[in-house]
C-alpha cells in the first residue's frame, strides 16, 4: 500500500512535468504532436461521415466516397460529391443524381440527371433505358414508359400524354408517357402500329402516378421526373454494430464491426451472422 502511494506520487510527479515540458513546446513553437492513446484504427469513419450540398448531409454506412474512405461503405454505393453540393452516384454505369438519403428508412431518392437540364422531359444524347441494380436497391414497382421519335398518326392530337422533344436521330418530335395504371385516367400508350424510335422506363413513385391522372399536362411530367424516385437499400446489418457504439467497416468483403477502445466489452461491438 506503502509503496504503491509512493509510485503513483512519483508518476504523478512524471506526467505533471512531462506535460510542463509538453505545454512549453506547444507555447515556445509549432510542432505537431499526437496524442498516440487513442485507437485510430477503430473510429474513422465515423467521423468521417458524407456531407454534401443542403440535400446530403452526414451520411454512413452502407455509403462511401470524397472524405470517406472506401472501407467506410460498401462497394456500389460510393457518392460523389460535385461542384456546388450536387450529389452524384452511379448505378449499372449510368450516372443519378441523389436527392435525398433517409438513413432511419434506408431510402434513397434519385433521378436520372437528363431530367434536370432544360427539356426536362426529353433526352440527352447516348439516354437508354433505366437499368436496375437489385443487388444493390429495391426498385419501385411502378414504371413509366416513355416514347421518344414518334411519327403522328391520326388522332395523335387529341392524347393529353403527348410531348415534344427533338432528336438527331430523327424528324419525328412526338413522344408519349403512359403506365398501364393510368389508362383508367385516358392517359394511353401510341398504338402498336406507330413506331418510335426510342422506348425508356423508368420506375415512379405511386405519388408521381396519382399527380399524373390528376394532371397529364408536359409541366406535371417534367417535375414528376424531376423529383425522381425512391429505391431502398439495406445496410447489411450496421445498425446493430453502431447502437452499441461500434463502427461499421467494410473488410475480407462483408461487413465488420469494429469496437472503439471506449467500448470494454468486445462483445457488443458484433453484427448478427459474425
Ligand atoms: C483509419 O483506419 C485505417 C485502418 O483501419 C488506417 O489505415 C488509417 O490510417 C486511419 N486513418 C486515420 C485518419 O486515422
Ligand atoms: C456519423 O453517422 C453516425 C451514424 O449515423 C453517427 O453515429 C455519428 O455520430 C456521425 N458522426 C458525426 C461526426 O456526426
Ligand atoms: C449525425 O447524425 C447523428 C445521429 O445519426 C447525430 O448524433 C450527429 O449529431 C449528426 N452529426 C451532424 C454533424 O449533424
Ligand atoms: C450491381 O452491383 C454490384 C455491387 O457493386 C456489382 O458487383 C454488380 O456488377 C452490379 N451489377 C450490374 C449489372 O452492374
Ligand atoms: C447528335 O447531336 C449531338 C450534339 O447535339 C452530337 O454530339 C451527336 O454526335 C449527334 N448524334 C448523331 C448520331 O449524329
Ligand atoms: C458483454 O455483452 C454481452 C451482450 O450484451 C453480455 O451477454 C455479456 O454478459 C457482457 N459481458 C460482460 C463481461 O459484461
Amino acid at each position: 500500500m506503502h509503496l504503491n502511494n509512493l509510485f503513483s506520487a512519483s508518476s504523478l510527479f512524471l506526467i505533471l512535468s512531462w506535460v510542463r515540458t509538453l505545454m512549453f513546446l506547444l507555447l515556445v513553437q509549432d510542432v505537431p504532436v499526437s496524442f498516440g492513446q487513442e485507437n485510430v484504427d477503430s473510429s474513422n469513419c465515423s467521423v468521417l461521415n458524407f456531407t454534401c450540398g443542403d440535400l446530403i448531409k452526414n451520411i454512413s454506412y452502407p455509403f462511401w466516397g470524397n472524405l470517406r474512405p472506401p472501407y467506410c461503405g460498401m462497394p456500389g454505393y460510393k457518392l460523389d460529391c460535385l461542384d456546388g453540393g450536387i450529389t452524384e452516384i452511379e448505378i449499372v454505369s449510368e450516372k443519378y443524381r441523389v436527392l435525398g438519403i433517409d438513413q432511419g428508412n434506408k431510402i434513397m431518392t434519385i433521378t436520372r440527371n437528363d431530367f434536370l437540364g432544360e427539356d426536362d422531359a426529353c433526352l440527352a444524347d447516348g439516354f437508354d433505358t433505366i437499368t436496375p441494380n437489385f443487388t444493390l436497391f429495391n426498385y419501385p414497382p411502378d414504371k413509366l414508359t416513355l416514347n421518344y421519335g414518334c411519327p403522328a398518326f391520326p388522332g395523335s392530337n387529341t392524347f393529353p400524354n403527348k410531348f415534344n422533344c427533338e432528336t438527331n436521330e430523327t424528324s419525328n418530335t412526338d413522344a408519349y408517357y403512359w403506365s398501364g395504371i393510368l389508362a383508367s385516367a385516358g392517359i394511353n400508350s401510341p398504338p402498336n402500329s406507330v413506331r418510335c424510335w426510342k422506348s425508356i422506363e423508368v420506375p415512379v413513385t405511386v405519388t408521381a402516378l396519382r399527380r399524373l391522372s390528376n394532371d397529364p399536362s408536359t409541366t406535371t411530367l417534367s417535375s414528376v421526373l424531376r423529383a425522381g424516385f425512391d429505391v431502398g437499400y439495406s445496410d447489411a446489418g450496421c445498425h446493430d454494430c453502431m447502437k452499441n457504439g461500434g463502427e461499421c467497416r467494410y473488410s475480407s468483403a462483408s461487413l465488420t464491426c469494429f469496437c472503439p477502445s471506449s467500448v470494454t466489452n468486445r462483445t457488443l461491438c458484433s453484427v448478427p451472422g459474425t
